[in-house]
């Protein structure tokens, strides 16, 4: 379901994961679309290299952690939940366009091992600073997320 589209330029953002891999291309896209200010939410903060980002200590799978960053960063608009799985993004931040952001493999370290097409962190940052500036709530990254997707829509054994 679409919704309203997204200012991104002065707005506070905060990505989970924000210091490498995918996480750091959104951080880096938020920024070069003009965002105020953002917070990188990581684990170690010492480890948060780009001097224009705010790190915010945050482990996902620590409901104290989130609990804290979420009161250390009550001016955020925009949540880039990046970092692992589950629904501590939601916990982080209630009642905003939540855009479902799918890929196959995106070039970072976790997927080094992984001998198939990949497509550049920077372009799934790209598409998905695209959907939040149309209120789009869906990103389709790649052929291969594009094709599960066609293919969900397909009857039953087709
Ligand atoms: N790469 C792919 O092919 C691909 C495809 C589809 C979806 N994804 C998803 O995209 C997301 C980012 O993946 P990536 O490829 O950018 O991986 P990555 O290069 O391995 O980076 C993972 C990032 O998540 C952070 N992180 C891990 N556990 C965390 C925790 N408990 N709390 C806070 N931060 C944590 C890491 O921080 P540290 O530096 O502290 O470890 C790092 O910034 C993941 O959710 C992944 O499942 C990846």
């Amino acid at each position: 379901m679409d919704g309203e589209h997204h200012d991104i330029k002065g707005s506070v953002a905060l990505v989970t994961g924000g210091n490498r891999g995918i996480g750091r291309a959104f951080a880096r896209a938020l920024l070069e679309h003009g965002a105020a200010k953002v917070y990188a939410g990581v684990r170690d903060p010492a480890g948060v290299r780009d001097s224009d980002v705010v790190p915010l200590r945050l482990d996902v799978t620590d409901e104290e952690s989130i609990r804290a960053a979420a009161a250390a960063a009550g001016d955020v608009t925009i949540l880039i939940s990046n970092a692992g799985v589950g629904d501590s993004g939601t916990r982080l931040l209630e009642g905003t366009l939540v855009v479902g952001v799918h890929a196959g493999f995106v070039e970072t370290e976790m997927a080094a091992w992984v001998d198939a097409p990949k497509i550049p962190p920077e372009s799934v940052a790209e598409q998905t600073m695209d959907a939040l500036l149309a209120g789009r709530a869906e990103v389709l990254a790649d052929e291969r997320s594009r094709n599960a997707k066609a293919a969900l829509s397909q009857p039953v054994g087709a």
